[in-house]
């Protein structure tokens, strides 16, 4: 592989796992010295050694990103060994599904700390270290799920939302510094962040769309990097359907009904226990009859829950 980043100081914040490890050892086979961040140190070490056993250079510096402290410490440790940083990935995340009058709160804010106030914490704390930097690239790591966003996304994506809001006022803020900010929006990924949840009743897939390897993902960080474009979308040819979608948002209304049989009817089942719940804040019973598990949709036995909600939606 041609070492094009020689040198280059890469801070990859999600380094650990699926996209992030891949996209670390692709950085470090081009000449990168990869800084690998995430909560376990253990998953960060195994990606450091299999970076050095390829010739590689990283560094593991376990933080929490939801802790703006502990982003500041990190930072500072990274000023210390490196100096500057030429790149900045920011892929930490969690994921959650649930239907929305069901959403565990907690579980709701965690993913607004991880997938959006993180980025913003890593942003404040190594922007001076970037305008130091030789490339100054900052690049989020997104999702598809936001020019096209499913049924029961509604904590998983609004973060992403915002992280995309952020990034494009971000990219107009930085670009007289010469700092590039980019978007990587991959459709799905097979790692640990989905698994057991893809192809699901709260995770179906329309027609036609490809479930991606974590290395194919990480392909698209890399080149989101070299070209400094303002979104990279993954796979490519799904450029066209993020902008189709943003433009016409009711075509995937559409899409999801005329391309995943039976839909209309799942989405109804799937939040059919949680109707006419009482509203977060009154004491209402939610373990017992009528209460669906928030995080599976799974249905209460039979008999214990609200009567259901009458509806002439057509069938997906
Ligand atoms: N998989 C998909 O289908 C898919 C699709 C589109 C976009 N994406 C995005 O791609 C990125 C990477 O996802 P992935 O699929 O590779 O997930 P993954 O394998 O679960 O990796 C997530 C990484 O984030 C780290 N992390 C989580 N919480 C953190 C925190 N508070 N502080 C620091 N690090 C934290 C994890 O390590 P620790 O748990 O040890 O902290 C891990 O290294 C995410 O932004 C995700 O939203 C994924």
């Amino acid at each position: 592989m041609v070492k094009d980043m020689q040198g280059e100081v890469v801070v990859l914040i999600g380094g650990s796992g699926g996209i992030g490890r891949a996209s670390a050892i692709r950085f470090a086979a081009r000449g990168a010295h990869v800084v690998l961040v995430a909560r376990g140190r253990s998953g960060l070490e195994a990606v450091a050694e299999e970076i050095a056993r390829q010739g590689g250079q990283a560094d593991v510096m376990p933080a929490d990103m939801s802790n703006p402290e502990a982003v500041r410490q990190l930072a500072a440790e990274v000023a210390n060994r490196h100096g500057r940083v030429d790149v900045l990935v920011y892929g930490a995340a969690v994921f959650y599904l649930a239907p929305a009058e069901g959403l565990q709160l907690d579980r709701t804010r965690q993913a607004m700390d991880i997938n959006y106030w993180g980025a913003v914490h890593a942003v404040q704390a190594f922007l001076p270290l970037i305008r130091r930097g030789r490339r100054k690239s900052i690049t989020f790591i997104s999702s598809l799920s936001v020019p096209c966003t499913p049924a029961f996304f509604t904590a998983y994506a609004a973060p992403k939302h915002a992280l995309h809001g952020f990034a494009q006022s971000l990219r107009q803020e930085l670009r007289p510094e010469g700092i590039a900010v980019t978007l990587v929006t991959p459709g799905p990924v097979d790692t640990q962040l989905i698994e057991g949840h893809l192809h699901q009743d709260m995770y179906r897939l329309p027609l036609g769309v490809p479930v991606l390897t974590a290395d194919q993902a990480a392909e698209g960080v890399i080149q989101a990097v070299l070209r400094r474009r303002a979104e990279w979308v993954v796979p490519r040819r799904f450029g066209l359907a993020a902008r189709l979608s943003r433009a016409f948002p009711t075509l995937l209304d559409a899409y999801y009904r005329w391309t995943i049989p039976g839909w209309t009817q799942t989405v109804l089942r799937v939040t059919e226990p949680h109707r006419g719940r009482a509203p977060v804040g009154q004491a209402e019973d939610q373990t017992g009859s009528g209460a669906a598990d928030p995080d599976t949709g799974a249905e209460p036995e039979p008999g214990a829950g609200p009567e259901p909600v009458r509806t002439s939606a057509p069938a997906g």
